[in-house]
Formats: structure tokens, sequence, C-alpha cells
């Protein structure tokens, strides 16, 4: 069963976020309920790691806590986000079905002591897992104060168990029918490594099969697959017994083991945990909620876990500074957000979190600075009632992000170590982004038509399909970018024989002969001539150099260095309506930025704001019924005055009026309406 594509709306903004209650006693309960109040706090999500407390063994349940929690949460004010408790499996399951736990790629099966350590494929665990959770959806059917079902949590870690390798082959014989396809499409002839039976077929593993980069492709794709059945298993009993009720997972932003564009078409609404670290530019942050926000074509989705304070894990735990968690709040909700949330409420006393930033402290009282923040914010929320519900963020711009692309780069041996496609993505993306330009991250099934320009970066692994509609949409008049090391395999991991980039050859007017792979001490340099519109003539350029020959497409910049020097490395080819520019090598951050602004130029995409000030973000979100509001978000710790598009505007949030300019504190946000 796949969702409704109906987009869910909350009766205001949620604010809120994980509570524990089961690791508390039951007397401070009513203290909790009294500080939600006191912070504006309308929305809780629990009991996310119950699973023992409320199935303490197979045969003996125990749901009268959380009846006695429902209701006071619920006479207080607050609304629930209900999980399934399955992310942490009880002791007495590990030690009942110990093959439950997952084996890691070394060999070696899990103990318990941990979540997420449940191998996707163990039938015990699925049969468990279903009964938890029908369990519940029937208890609490009729329960009026569940806004939302919250499906385990941070799907988590693959396994390469012998369960899952039985699994895998049936998967692999329903993908492929019969071995020899498999064989064929993993190119196993190399190195004599051609399955003449299918049991022969094992996992991936550390001491195992470590040369045939489709068989590995394919098991991350099956592993993908494996905890979105375990998601989809549990959620179907939800969707039967509550159909009213919208459900999601909460996700991990660019978290490669899995494809989230898969998942996203089983969730109603995507929601994500988003814990930047103290080194991570405001830059990243937008670019995680960018393709978070992608996942369902641009629909609003839930910052359904952040830290009000300081995470535990990071090798630095840095503390939010005043108005930093209030500005990454309205910066979320300038990328779509529709809820602001916290891990945790309460600060855990023991074990592993207790270090972990909570709304209320081990002190246990509403008198702290953290409080007092998340009170103000509560505030700031509840004023903004439904006006910010619903918009979408307007973007001209769209980038291709694909999963099956990352795990297949990442598989390749050559041509560089430093090769990650990740940091190419968020290359481009930063880019745009401080340059004032607006993007979204789009998988490569996206439909294109509203976007200006699309830009591929390093595109590896190119199906047929998106071949045509990048091509089609070109030749339409779109502006397509594609990148160095683009159009090399298809989606099994088989090189096209057509030569580079296989099926973009056309669309880019050239042929990629050769590839060089440059250490960063060792960069090759690109020398634009004639010089275009403030880009710098020479920039340094990096990491793989294409050796390209144009079939049609025109040198915009030729490399500066080595025996390639003053051959192609940028270029551009019109195609029908449209043009398609090539980047054969990584250019340098602010070489990267100007030529990104170039671009966007030329394909008649213009930045949010007439110019945009050093970490100044802003975003447009508009309505269905049509209303723009424009987000202004200021990232540094001093004001900044920003100039305005022309017109008069309102502050949602400030409530003063401003034309032409805007003043904004340290951290300081705005809303802006149009008066
Ligand atoms: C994740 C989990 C939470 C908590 C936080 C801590 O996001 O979902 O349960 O462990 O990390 O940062
Ligand atoms: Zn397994």
């Amino acid at each position: 069963m796949t969702t409704a594509n109906k987009p869910v709306r909350f009766p205001s903004i949620l604010h809120g976020g994980d509570y524990n209650p089961d690791q508390w006693p039951r007397d401070i309960w009513d203290e909790d309920v009294r500080l939600m109040q006191a912070a504006h706090v309308n929305a809780a999500t629990l009991p996310v790691f119950s699973w023992v407390t409320l199935q303490p063994s197979e045969d003996e349940y125990d749901f009268e806590w959380l009846d006695d929690i429902l209701n006071r949460l619920q006479k207080g004010g607050v609304q629930i986000c209900m999980a399934t408790p399955t992310a942490s499996m009880p002791a007495w399951l590990a030690q009942k079905y110990p093959e439950a736990l997952t084996v890691g790629y070394h060999g070696v099966r899990q103990k318990q002591g941990n979540r997420q350590s449940n191998c996707p494929n163990n039938p015990d665990f699925r049969r468990l897992a279903a009964n938890i959770t029908r369990r519940l959806g029937e208890r609490y059917k009729d329960n009026s104060n569940i806004l939302l079902w919250h499906v385990s949590n941070e799907y988590y870690l693959p396994c390469f168990c012998s369960v899952c390798a039985e699994a895998f082959r049936k998967w692999l014989a329903e993908r492929y029918g019969t071995l020899d396809n498999v064989n064929n499409n993993w190119n196993a002839r190399f190195w004599g490594q051609w399955y003449t039976d299918w049991s022969q077929i094992d996992t991936p593993s550390a001491n195992g099969n470590l040369c045939l980069t489709g068989l590995k492709l394919d098991y991350d794709r099956f592993q993908s697959d494996s905890m979105l059945a375990c998601y989809r298993a549990e959620a179907n009993i939800l969707r039967e017994i509550t159909p009213q009720i919208p459900i999601t997972t909460n996700m991990m932003g660019p978290y490669k083991p899995l494809n989230y564009q898969e998942w996203a078409k089983e969730v109603d609404i995507v929601s994500w945990d988003s814990y930047p670290r103290w080194d991570d530019p405001p830059s990243k942050v937008a670019f995680n909620h960018a393709l978070m926000r992608g996942l369902k074509e641009g629909q609003p989705w839930m910052l359904i876990e952040q830290t009000p304070s300081v995470q535990n894990w990071a090798h630095y735990c840095s503390l939010k500074a005043p108005g930093v968690l209030r500005k990454e709040a309205f910066q979320a909700i300038a990328h779509g957000s529709e809820t602001v949330m916290y891990f945790q409420w309460r600060r855990s006393r023991g074990a592993v979190e207790k270090m972990h930033g909570a709304v209320v402290g081990h002190e246990g009282s509403g008198d702290t600075r953290v409080f007092r923040e998340v009170s103000a914010l509560g505030a700031d929320l509840k004023s903004l009632g439904t006006q910010t519900l619903g918009g979408i963020v307007q973007a001209d711009v769209a980038i291709i992000f694909d999963w099956d692309n990352w795990w297949a780069v990442e598989h390749s041996s050559g041509p560089s170590r430093d090769l990650h496609y990740l940091d190419q993505v968020v290359a481009w993306y930063t880019a745009l982004h401080n340059s004032g330009i607006t993007a979204d991250l789009v998988s490569p099934a996206a439909d294109l038509t509203r976007y200006k320009m699309a830009i591929a970066p390093l595109l590896y692994l190119v199906r047929d399909t998106t071949a045509k509609k990048l091509s089609d949409w070109t030749q339409a008049g779109g502006t397509f970018v594609g990148t160095f090391f683009s159009g090399i395999v298809d989606e099994h991991d088989l090189v096209t024989m057509t030569g580079y980039p296989g099926p973009l050859r056309k669309l880019l007017g050239l042929r990629v002969e050769e590839v060089d792979a440059r250490p960063a001490a060792k960069p090759n340099s690109v020398v634009f001539d004639p010089p275009l519109d403030n880009v710098p003539v020479t920039a340094d350029a990096g990491l793989l150099c294409d050796l390209i020959y144009p079939e049609g497409a025109e040198v915009l910049a030729r490399y500066g260095t080595d025996f390639y020097a003053g051959t192609a490395a940028i270029t551009r080819n019109t195609y029908g309506s449209g043009v398609a520019y090539y980047v054969g090598s990584a250019l340098e951050k602010s070489a990267l930025k100007s030529f990104a602004a170039y671009l966007s130029a030329s394909a008649d995409v213009s930045p949010v704001l007439p110019s945009t000030p050093d970490g100044i973000e802003a975003l447009v979100r508009v309505s269905p019924e049509g209303s723009r509001l424009l987000y202004v978000i200021n990232h540094n710790a001093d004001a900044v005055t920003v100039g305005l598009p022309e017109g008069a505007y309102l502050d949602l949030l400030g409530g003063s009026q401003s034309t032409s300019t805007l003043d904004l504190s340290g951290n300081g946000a705005a809303i802006l309406v149009k008066v």
C-alpha cells in the first residue's frame, strides 16, 4: 500500500518533540505537562523506545502507563506523534530469537544492547514488530489527540546474515529472472566469479566478494528495500486501522544506506532529524533541508528532531549561542518545515545520552537559558498561527541527486580516492546558495517542467530514461549542466559502450576519451577565453580532468597545464531551444560560485534578494492560497542591513514595516509579507 498523495496539514506549527516518560517516575509527569504548557509545546512524540515497557515478555503487555500519560498530555493541550516502539528490540526478544540481531559486514553478529540492531528480513522480528504495532493501533485508534504515526526511529543498519543472503537471492530472481541475467549484469566472468547455482550468491562482506561492483550496488538497493519493507509492514497495519492518521518515519538527511527517494513514496509527510555539527556552515544545513524537501516534490515536511542546545555524539558538542536555535528553526521553516521539534524534552539521567541537550535540563526547572529560548520561540510560532503552513518553496533550479549513483560512484575503484558524490552535489548547492539562488534537490525521475536550470553533478550512472528526459527537457528550452565523470555506466554499473558520457553525449555535444585524476596538491587550472561576466579568467580546477573532444559544443574554457593544456575543459552546446553545459573538472570554491551565478543569469534565474550579503539566506514560500512569504535569515552573529526587492513589507515576526531595506539583528529572522 502506498500513500495517497494528499499533503498533510497540521492545525498549527507543531512545537515539541521526543518525550520519554517511561524513563522517569510518574510523579514528574504533571510537572512535565506544566512545563510543556509554559514552553508553548503542543506536540510530543512517544513512546519511541518503549517496546520492553509495553511488552515485558512475549506474552505480557502493559499499556496502562501509556494510557495515563496520553490522558495527561491531552488534558494539557499537547497532541501526539504516536511512535511504534520497534527501533529498539527488547532483550527478551534478542535472547529468545538470537538470529533477529544483525550481522555486520565483517560477519560478526551484533549482541543485544543497541537500537536498530535487528535483521530487517528476520521473520521473528517482523512478526513481533507487526504484533506490537497492531496492538498500539487497535488500542488508540479512537484517540482523537493523535496527529501522526511515527514508525520506528531512524532506520539505520544494513545486515549481512544468511537470512538476508537468501532474501537477496529471491530479490535478484524477481528482478533478473535468470541466473545468467544476474551474471551478465554483474559482468561476472571477471576474475571468474560466474555463478552456476543461485545458492552460490552471498552478501558482500569484508572477507568475501570484493570485486563485483554490480553485486554491491544491488545489495545496497536490496538492503534499502529490506528496511523499507520493515517500515511498510508497520505502516500498512496502521493505515488499515486508522486510515485518517498520516504516517511518517524520521529520516537522517543524506544518509547513504537508505534511498530516501524510494522511501518518500510511502510516507505521508517527510520528517527528518537535523543535527548540524559545530563546523557545518548554514549552507550545509540548507542543503540537507532541500534534499529532504525534494523527496516529495517540494511538499512541506517536518523538522522532527533537533537539539535545543548540544548533541552528545559530535567530536565537540558545542553550545548553540543565544538566538541560534531560533534562527535554525526559522531556517527550517523557510525551507518548508511545518514543525519545530526537539530531541528531547527532558535530559536523560543516565546512559549514553545524558550529556545530550534537552528542553528541560537535569535540574528540572524552567528557569534556564535553553528553556527560556525554547519558550520564546514557542510564543513566536504560536503567534504565526497557520500563516506559514502549506507554503511551497519557490526554486527555478533543480539539482539532481541520485542514491543509486551515490552507491555506484563510491563502489568504483578509481579514478580518485578523493571522489565523493555528496561533496560534489554540496559544492554546487553551496555555490548557488552563496549567490542567493534557491535550488531544489530532486530525484532523476522528478518532473523538471517547473525549473529553468537543471544541474546533475557527477552523474556517473545514467539510465536511458534519465538521459531521454534530460534531453527532451533541454530541447524544449531548459538549461542543463553536466559535470566530469558523467554518463559512464548504466543502472547495472556496466559501462556504456558508446563512449563517455554515454547517453548524454549528443545532449552535451562532446566526447570524453580519458579522465585524469589530480591530487589536491597538484591541481590543474581552467582559462576562460573569452572571459565571462564576473567569472575569473583563470581558476584552479582539479580532482578529475576529463579530456574532452567537442562534437558541436563550443569551448568556454581550456585546461591551463599538463599535456592536455589548451584542450576543452568547459563547454556549451546548443540543443533544440535549450543549452547544455559541461564542466570537465572540479572548480575551486569561489570560481564555482561565480560560474554558477553566471550560468543562473544566462538561464534567467534570479537571486531572491537584489544582492546577498555574506551569511544572509532568503527563500520564498507560496501558500496554496497564493500568499507569498519572503523569509530572510541572518546567519551572522552581527546585525546586517539587507536590501529588499521593491515593495513595502510587514514582518510577521516583528510586526514592523520595511521598505527597500530590512535591519536584521545577529541571528535574526524575518518573515515578510507585502503590504
Ligand atoms: C537521533 C535519534 C534520537 C537521539 C538523537 C540524539 O536523531 O533519533 O533518538 O538519539 O539522535 O542526537
Ligand atoms: Zn539479516
